[in-house]
Parts: C-alpha cells; structure tokens; sequence
C-alpha cells in the first residue's frame, strides 16, 4: 500500500499527491516553511495526513531552533506552533497534533534542550504508527455495517492517502473485501481537485477493488435508481453534537442520502472530533482560489476573469449521520450524548 510521508536523511518526504495518479514524486522537505507549503498547497491532504505533516514538521522545525536555554526554546517553538496552525483551518487533525507537540514541549521544560527536541522527534514517529493501527480498528468496527454484495459510494479521498495507511473511509471498505465480502466502490470525482477520480480511484484499482467513477452531479440519479446500498465519508472535524465537515459536497450526498433511505456513515478516528464546539456552524470553512474551480489541471476552462466561488468543505448536520464509526466503536444518535459518553470513556481508561 502507498505510504504517505516518511522520514529520510534528516528530512521529510512526502508522495506529491497533486502529481498522481501520472507520477509517483517523492517531495522533499528540509524545513518547516517547506512543510507548511506541502500541506497548503495539498501535496499532502486530508485530515489525518495533514496532522501527521504537522507533527513531523514541528519536530524538523524544532531541530532549527539554536539555543540551550528552555525559554527561548519554548518560545520559538510555539511561535513555529503558531504557523503550522494556519496552514489549513478546517481539519480538527493538525490543531490536534500541534497541540500533542506543544504538550511534550511544556512537560519537558526541566529537560534539556536536545533532549525535548528528540522526545518531540519520537512523539512523532507514534503518531505515525498509531494511525495505522486506529484506521484498522475503524475498519473492524465498521464491518458489520456493510453487507455482503453492496455498492458503496464514497467522496473524496479518506484512503491510505489521506492518512499513514489504510484509510479511514477505505479502511471500512478494504475491511470488508478482507473479510470476504463481494463489494463495489463508486467514487465521485470530487471537483474541483478531484481527490476522487484521481487518488481514491487509483487506491483502489491498486488493492484489485472493483470502482467505477461517477460525475459528483450523477450521484443523486444514482441513489434514485437503487444503484448505491451505502454511502462511507471520512471526516475534516466533527463538533461535539455530531455535526460533521468534510469535503465540499458531502452534504448534499447525505440530503439525498436521506431522501432515497440509503444509509449514510462517517469514518473517522477520534482525533477529528472538536469537543470545544457546540456545532458544526462553528467550524472554519477553507476558502480556497477561485481559479481551481475555472481550471482543470492546471488549464484554464472558464472566460477569463469569470467570478468563482470554492468553499473547500461543507457541514453534513448530524441529523443526517445513520452513523459515526470510530477505533472505539460505533456511535449512534443521539451523538451529543454518545460522543460525550465515548470520551469520557476515553478519559477514564487514562
Ligand atoms: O481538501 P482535502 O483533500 O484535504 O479534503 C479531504 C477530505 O475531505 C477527506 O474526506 C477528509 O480529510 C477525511 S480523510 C481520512
């Protein structure tokens, strides 16, 4: 399976996800200004992927940071911490991860410096190996929601590639075809950067996973015909209350999904979950160039100095959610309540 990110010679690699499914690029990052480049300009996406990014960039960052002295250390990181938080603001990921790093740095501040810059090193490389093993779980735990025989639709890419392996959307999929169970992936294409139709097609034809790709307008006409059992989407953040952002036209899927009495499940580890908010109205939508929607790959398709408007994501409300499937579980409505009782669990395991 495709691995994301690694570290090599003291520097950062990262699979540049804007050149595939044509070529399979390594980039190489040798600072955290390069780091935070790779993440804003989406040679490493989703959720998941961009807080391990985070992660490894704060620890090569902080590898720059010259001084003996904890203050001046702690500073600098945090002003580096402060940077990575706005490369993008819509994943609950890399605000998590960010933070993860700050807290070894402030538990540390007895230690000495090359000892905290190490110990951050190292709490990355966990969060690396953890991710893989929580994207598994998700897939366990979603099992029992997928038949056999089913046509599944998915948005975007919430694959091996929006995270450090398996995925957490795929991860449900490549679960059940592990399991045995004879299924067949829909993909939209996702405009207007079609992760769809050009990673998660290409994730899956790479695991010989039947797919077959759609316009995002077709998928409505698709769930009318009875041609899709299922809808699996992964997560950019969910608020306390269930409400989820992901991808620019998750939305109106689960409108429709509700319409045509599909089931519709999100897949997501718990490091996507907001407790701070209330909703999902709360969560920061990336705005991003109007000139990726006038333009594919680069040319430009609509008149020239035509307005656009290219909100990266969108807010499913809870209410449309049949469930939420994470590596403790499945949550169902009333999410408020199941959230809320799930991370007190959490807590109380600590
Ligand atoms: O803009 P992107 O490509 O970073 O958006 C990615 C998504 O919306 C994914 O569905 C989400 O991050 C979940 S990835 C496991």
């Amino acid at each position: 399976m495709i691995q994301t990110i690694k570290w090599e010679d003291n520097s950062i690699h990262i699979i540049d996800q804007r050149r595939l499914p044509k070529k399979k690029e390594w980039l190489v990052c040798c600072s955290l200004r390069e780091v935070i480049a790779a993440i804003r300009e989406m040679a490493i996406r989703g959720a998941p992927a961009i807080g391990l990014a985070a992660a490894m960039g704060l620890a090569l960052g902080s590898q720059s940071i010259k001084t003996e002295r904890y203050g001046t250390f702690r500073r600098r990181f945090l002003e580096m911490a402060q940077q990575m938080k706005s490369a993008r603001p819509t994943a609950a990921n890399l605000k998590w991860a960010v933070e993860r790093m700050i807290t070894v740095v402030e538990r540390m501040h007895s230690n000495p410096v090359e000892e905290i810059k190490e110990a951050i090193r190292k709490e990355s490389h966990i969060i690396v190996e953890r991710d893989i093993v929580i994207n598994l779980k998700i897939g366990r735990n979603g099992l029992e929601l997928i038949p056999d025989r089913a046509t599944i639709l998915t948005h975007c890419n919430a694959g091996a590639l929006a995270t450090c392996g398996y995925g957490t959307a795929l991860g449900m999929i490549r679960a059940a075809r592990e399991a045995g169970k004879d299924i067949h992936v829909i993909v939209d294409e996702t405009r207007p950067l079609l992760q769809g139709m050009r990673l998660t097609a290409f994730e899956l034809m790479e695991d010989n996973i039947p797919v077959t790709v759609i316009v995002d307008s077709a998928a409505g006409y698709l769930m009318k015909r009875q041609m899709i059992d299922l809808i699996i989407i992964g997560a950019d953040r969910i608020a306390s209350n269930g409400d989820v952002a992901n991808k620019i036209g998750s939305y109106q899927l689960a409108v429709m999904a509700k319409e045509n009495k599909i089931p519709f499940y999100v897949a997501s580890p718990l490091s996507t979950f907001d407790l701070d908010l209330k909703d999902g109205d709360l969560i920061p939508i990336e705005e991003r160039e109007p000139g990726e929607v006038i333009s594919l790959a680069g040319h430009l398709l609509g008149p020239k100095g035509v307005k656009a408007f290219n909100p990266a994501f969108d807010i499913t409300p809870a209410k449309y959610l049949s469930a939420i499937v994470t590596e403790r579980g499945v949550l169902r409505s009333p999410y408020k309540r199941s959230i809320r009782n799930l991370f007190k669990a959490e807590d109380d395991r600590r």
